[in-house]
């Protein structure tokens, strides 16, 4: 009996040194990035995404802290967003003016705001049709994210630019249409939870459907893009 506690007090303190010394390594390489990212951030997108990625900066960018879009969004899609930007809206693409480091730290600095851990329920596969999905936009969403998912200066983001529909999945764009980003003027949609909106799973997916399907030379009128 001795033996055996023994034996497991050995077994516990081998574990608690391991333990600390592996976060202790891991916490150093990662704060180092984290407080090079946020040097990058403070000089670069502070301006429009606000201390502490809550948005809403002086000029206007998007909430990047909330816990919703954090747990939609994995790294590479954080990196891809911040390199190919989004043409013809406030988002610039980082790719010709920071280095691969810098934001590869700036992905580090985003996801250290991440506290939560959310699963979200998501149908297996997402396949809507336009046709009823661009009627219920143009009731329910077309207010904010404008004609065709162009986009409304200070109401809603643009939903068929190209760089997001490329580097964002249609389970994601469901996810946020669904649950919302918490503390932002996008409320959820699906029945069921708090929103304005209380539209079934299939109809969310109807919706997510005719997004992919717009064609952005030829459905958004030209005198729409530019205020
Ligand atoms: C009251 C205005 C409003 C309405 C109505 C609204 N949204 Fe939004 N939506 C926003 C805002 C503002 C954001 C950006 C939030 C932020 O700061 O992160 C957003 C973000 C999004 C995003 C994420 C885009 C991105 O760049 O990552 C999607 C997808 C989206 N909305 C879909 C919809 C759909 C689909 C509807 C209709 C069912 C809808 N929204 C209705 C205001 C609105
Ligand atoms: C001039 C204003 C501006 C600057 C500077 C800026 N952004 Fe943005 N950013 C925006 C706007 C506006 C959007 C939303 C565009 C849209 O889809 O309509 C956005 C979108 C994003 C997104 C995607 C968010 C989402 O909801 O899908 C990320 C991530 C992001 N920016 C990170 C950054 C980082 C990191 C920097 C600094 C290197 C930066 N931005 C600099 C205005 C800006």
């Amino acid at each position: 009996m001795k033996k055996i506690l023994i034996g497991s007090y050995i077994v516990i303190i081998i574990g608690v040194i391991f333990g600390i010394g592996n976060s202790g390594i891991f916490s150093n390489t990662n704060s180092k990035a984290i407080a090079a990212g946020e040097k990058v951030y403070n000089k670069n997108c502070l301006v429009c995404h606000g201390q502490k990625g809550k948005g809403e900066g002086p000029k206007v960018g998007t909430a990047l802290n909330n816990q919703n879009f954090l747990n939609a969004v994995s790294d590479s899609d954080l990196y891809n967003y911040v390199k190919f930007g989004r043409e013809g809206t406030g988002m610039p693409a980082y790719g010709p003016r920071l280095s691969e480091k810098d934001i590869n730290n700036l992905v580090v600095f985003m996801r250290d705001w991440q506290t939560e851990e959310i699963d979200f329920d998501v149908p297996k596969t997402i396949s809507g049709d336009p046709e009823v999905g661009m009627k219920k936009y143009n009731v329910y969403c077309l207010n904010c994210h404008g004609e065709a998912g162009a986009g409304k200066f200070k109401m809603g983001t643009a939903l068929t630019n190209p760089q997001y529909l490329k580097y964002t999945t249609d389970k994601q764009i469901w996810i946020t249409t669904a649950y919302g980003r918490e503390e932002t003027r996008m409320g959820p949609s699906l029945k069921g939870l708090e929103g304005v909106r209380q539209l079934k799973k299939e109809e969310l997916s109807d919706i997510v459907g005719y997004i992919r399907s717009v064609n952005v030379k030829e459905d958004i009128p030209k005198d729409y893009l530019k205020p």
